[in-house]
């Protein structure tokens, strides 16, 4: 209830608005976004990502954006991506580029969206990086799919992200495992309707594994993007992070003892890193899905 409640009230503009516009509010959000957001600049991620690669562990960049809805801000976003992907080549950072469709387009036209994500495709693979296209709202899903499957073909650098609560999903991962890419796979952040989606339960953790097992039985490059313990126990269990092929991802600032544990094992672990000014969105998640979190907000907003 709280969940989806929280979900509702960082989707509201008006709410969104109030805050960045409030000299007050805006600066107590922004201390409570630094646990989870490396920073406003490019620079920021940088600076995350190259410390984190220097204690063994791979990454993940993302410009935080979603929903843009003029051209201009596409193209600016797209430009930034780019010249990210450029710093990294430059400093040797080994980053796999995170990114949603709708920040480069999808919203105003799918078109655009295919246009930009060729573009950005093209300067990973001269830079020997990798772009990971993240999943949005299932309203979205057959679009992402439709311009993944598209890119996907020329250019194998490029992964897609699946949610294990959609009931499609097992679906969408037969199909994909005909094509080239990663996949990454999350339970999911958006409040979906229930007849298309799998509660938080046991038998969501159920069909995650099945479609974990069935990319590893493919040979699939796959991420484990989540921070359930539990989960991870049966992962390893069955030898899975052992395998080449198979990481676990998991996001800047949560579970961060978990992430250690893991890459102190000897396993193979992605740490996903975002920065940018847009992260009122981003940090709503972040609370709406682990809920405990907001003590955590509240905390870091009042000690400053
Ligand atoms: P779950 O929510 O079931 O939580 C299990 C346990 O993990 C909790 O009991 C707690 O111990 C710990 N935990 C989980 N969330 C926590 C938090 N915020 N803070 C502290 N502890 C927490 N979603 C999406 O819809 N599209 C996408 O493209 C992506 N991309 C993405 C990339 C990466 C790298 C990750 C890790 C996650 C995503 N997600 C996502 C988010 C994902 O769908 C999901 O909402 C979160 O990972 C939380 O789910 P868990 O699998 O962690 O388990």
């Amino acid at each position: 209830q709280f969940t989806d409640t929280l979900k509702s009230v960082a989707r509201n503009l008006e709410i969104k608005k109030y805050i960045q516009q409030s000299n007050e509010l805006y600066p107590i959000f922004e201390r409570a976004s630094k646990r989870f957001v490396t920073g406003d600049s490019r620079e920021d991620g940088l600076s995350v990502g190259n410390q984190l690669i220097q204690k063994g562990y791979r990454i993940s960049l993302e410009y935080i954006g979603e929903n843009t809805t003029s051209k201009d801000e596409c193209i600016q976003a797209k430009d930034e991506f780019i010249t990210l992907m450029k710093e990294c080549a430059k400093q040797g950072l080994s980053s796999r580029i995170s990114l949603d469709l709708s920040h480069i387009g999808l919203s105003i036209d799918p078109q655009l969206a295919y246009q930009y994500l060729v573009e950005i495709a093209k300067e990973a693979q001269s830079d020997d990086l990798s772009i990971m296209i993240s999943m949005e709202e299932s309203t979205k899903t057959d679009q992402i799919l439709s311009i993944y499957k598209r890119v996907v073909v020329d250019y194998s650098n490029v992964g897609i992200t699946l949610q294990a609560q959609l009931q499609r999903t097992l679906n969408d991962i037969n199909d994909l495992l005909n094509y080239a890419g990663t996949i990454r796979i999350v339970k999911g952040a958006y409040q979906e309707p229930p007849d298309i989606c799998i509660p938080r339960s046991q038998n969501l953790n159920e069909r995650y594994l099945e479609l974990v097992d069935l990319c590893v039985k493919a040979g699939k490059q796959v991420s484990i993007a989540s921070h359930d313990e539990v989960m991870y126990q049966q992962i390893i269990e069955r030898g899975y992070l052992q395998n080449p092929n198979v990481e676990a991802e998991m996001l800047y600032g949560i579970h961060p003892d978990l992430c250690k544990q893991l890459k102190d094992d000897g396993l193979p672990v992605r740490v996903y890193l975002t920065y940018g000014t847009e992260w009122y969105l981003y940090l709503c998640h972040r609370i709406a899905e682990y809920p405990p979190n907001i003590y955590v907000a509240i905390t870091d907003m009042i000690r400053g």
